[in-house]
């Protein structure tokens, strides 16, 4: 018999601290884009909060744009394809690209992304992600600003859902989710 409890979680970043490291990232980003103009291109969904948090503490000029993408594959051994659900809006050559994630997680995604945009010529392209999780690599790759190293644990909030929910939450959040 199921009950339709809602998973229990618990806080693992608090909201102050999340605020506190992304005024961080944004000064190094500051600092090593001075004098020059970043784009920042943010990964739907769950990168829309840190995209937003992250660039009005840019100290630069600074342009955003979004892209979407599917991945499959991830929790399994197969291929991990990824497909494009949304392209960017305009061109991104010659410009300082920072590509923003919520979370890296296996790195299938931002492999994928990365292949993609360099073949459109930008000047630099970088990776800010919000959250990484190195124990689930699957793909080796890294990103150029990381908000937090976590653990191998299920997590929602600050962008991060669980099938659409706990976006919005300030904080994140370890999710306890029923076995099975
Ligand atoms: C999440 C996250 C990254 C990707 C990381 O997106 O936003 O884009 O997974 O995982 P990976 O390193 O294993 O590829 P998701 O597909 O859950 O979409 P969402 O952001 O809309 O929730």
């Amino acid at each position: 018999m199921s009950t339709n409890r809602p998973p229990k979680r618990r806080v693992l970043i608090r909201h102050a601290a999340i605020e506190r490291r992304v005024r961080e990232v944004a000064r190094q980003i500051t600092r090593d884009f001075k004098g020059q103009r970043v784009h920042l291109v943010g990964v739907l969904k769950g990168a829309c909060f840190f995209l937003v948090d992250l660039a009005r503490e840019i100290d630069l000029e600074t342009s955003i744009d979004f892209i979407a993408v599917a991945s499959y594959g991830r929790s399994s051994e197969s291929s991990g394809q990824v497909r494009m659900l949304k392209d960017l809006d305009s061109s991104i050559a010659g410009l300082n690209v920072i590509v923003v994630e919520d979370i890296l997680d296996t790195g299938l995604t931002l492999n994928y992304l990365l292949r993609l945009l360099r073949q459109r010529r930008p000047k630099t392209l970088r990776v800010a992600a919000f959250l990484d999780k190195p124990a689930r690599r699957v793909q080796p790759v890294k990103a150029d600003y990381i908000g937090f190293t976590i653990p191998n644990e299920f997590v929602v909030g600050y962008g991060l859902d669980h099938a659409e929910h706990y976006r919005s939450l300030k904080d994140v959040c370890i999710l306890r989710l029923p076995r099975g």
